[in-house]
């Protein structure tokens, strides 16, 4: 039952994850009474394993820019939504609020910044700056807290919530509501589908939601063979064939970075990359197993060459260039044990396409539970992109995760999460 006297505030934030602890301590810069609710006992509890705690806080180009060839670095039925807000507050913007706040950052490859821990990890740190600049604006922090409903009465915006550890049960009235409750990737870190599910209820177009940034997991007949290579890695570039991009796509990128195989499947920078393209979770993707060997014909004419040049020598000698075990397994895949001269032309040929244009056909993918993010969200349609505020529900405004916007691997999230959450943090 919710309380006769309802406690009237300036601002309610639900969810203390990265986006909403951001808008709350803007938004009670400007004086207003603001409360930060949470269900879970501990904010931010995705950033504390983020970047394996030393959190990817921000990459400088984040920017909302596309690439030099046109390759937009987020996900979003409107790519260009989310450049205003990352324009207003920038890459930059963020590392100087961690200098602020006495946070070192280290720049690791193509521009992407981690905390720096000392005796507690750089994640850590991130996450108590942000609590305490949240109680230092006199943000009025509740964690614990399990929202049971809300609605617009009289103008005003109502949320009934339960004090868990308690069971006391509030009211609280405001003129703006902030949904920062992110996405459905990973649920034992207290993910939920809350701000899908309410702008449902509220009539706001969602983009069908999907786990990305997700390992691949392959048919059961191919994990014979992965699961001998886990723990192999190596240089790879992925890519989707025409068919298995999603819907809206404009230009789905390469990705040249590390694969590793799994008891399951495939994962690494490389993968989890491309995941987000996925048209759906059993969509095809290419790898090429061997990105630095110049064009396809190259590596068929310099694997003849070798042939030629040794063929009383195994079909070991084709492998120069990648993990001994995966040598192995390809070797066992596509040969027999005679020498090379013996070998069909057929097993060479096979081999380049199996090196170059190595077709995966996944069965899915890991899930929600291993997914680093989720894409699609509530429709940017539906949001002001300065503010991030429901265009048909004034005062309601929705953030982060939450919406149609998934950056890449590599800080692109964060940045996003900080930018939208100082959006609404300054309109409230
Ligand atoms: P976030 O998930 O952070 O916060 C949502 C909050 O809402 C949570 O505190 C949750 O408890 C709360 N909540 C949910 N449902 C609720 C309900 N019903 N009632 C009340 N509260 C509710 N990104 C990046 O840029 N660099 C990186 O290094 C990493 N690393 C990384 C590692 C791992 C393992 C994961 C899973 C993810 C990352 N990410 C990342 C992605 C990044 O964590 C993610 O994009 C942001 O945390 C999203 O911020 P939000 O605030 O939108 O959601």
């Amino acid at each position: 039952m919710a309380p006769n006297n309802p406690l009237p505030c300036g601002a309610l934030v639900i969810g203390a994850g990265a986006a909403g602890m951001m808008a709350a301590a803007r938004a009670a810069q400007g004086g207003g009474k603001v409360i930060l609710l949470d269900h879970e006992r501990e904010a931010g509890r995705k950033i504390l394993i983020s970047g394996g705690g030393n959190c990817n806080v921000t990459n400088i180009h984040a920017d909302g820019r596309p690439t030099l060839h046109g390759v937009e670095r987020y996900v979003s039925r409107n790519p260009r939504f989310a450049r205003s807000a990352l324009s207003v507050f920038t890459p930059q913007d963020m590392l100087d609020w961690l200098k602020t706040h006495s946070i070192t950052t280290v720049e690791k490859e193509a521009g992407q910044y981690f905390c720096q821990g000392t005796t507690e990890s750089g994640a850590k740190l991130l996450r108590d700056a942000l609590l305490h600049q949240c109680h230092q604006s006199g943000v009025q922090v509740r964690l614990g807290c399990t929202l049971m409903a809300l609605e617009k009465k009289q103008g005003l915006w109502s949320a009934c919530w339960r004090d868990n550890a308690t069971g006391q049960v509030f009211e609280s009235v405001a003129p703006h509501v902030v949904l920062a409750t992110g996405g459905k990737a990973i649920p034992k870190l207290g993910a939920t589908g809350l701000a899908l599910e309410m702008a449902a209820r509220l009539g706001l177009e969602v983009v069908s939601p999907a786990p990305a940034l997700v390992p691949l997991v392959l048919p059961p007949e191919a994990q014979g063979t992965t699961s001998s290579l886990a723990g192999v890695s190596l240089e790879v570039c992925t890519s989707l064939p025409k068919g298995s991009v999603a819907a809206g796509v404009k230009k789905a990128p390469t990705f040249k970075a590390g694969m590793v195989f799994t008891h399951k499947g495939l994962s690494g920078p490389a993968v989890l990359q491309i995941s987000s393209y996925m048209a759906t979770p059993q969509s095809a993707v290419l790898v090429d197993l061997l990105p630095n060997d110049g064009t396809v014909e190259q590596t068929r004419q310099r694997l003849e060459n070798i042939v030629a040049a040794r063929p009383k020598a195994s079909a070991l000698a084709l492998m120069e260039g990648l993990p001994r075990r995966l040598g192995q397994a390809l070797v066992q895949e596509l040969f027999d044990d005679r020498p090379l001269a013996a070998q069909p032309r057929t097993a060479l040929l096979a081999l380049v396409e199996r090196l170059r244009r190595w077709v995966v056909q996944p069965s899915g993918t890991e899930g929600y539970t291993k997914a680093e993010v989720m894409r699609g969200g509530v429709a940017t349609s539906e949001l002001n992109q300065r503010t991030m505020e429901v265009k048909t529900h004034s005062g309601l405004y929705i953030i982060g995760e939450a919406v149609d916007v998934t950056g890449w691997l590599g800080g692109y999230n964060f940045q996003w999460a900080w930018a939208s959450g100082h959006a609404a943090g300054s309109a409230v």
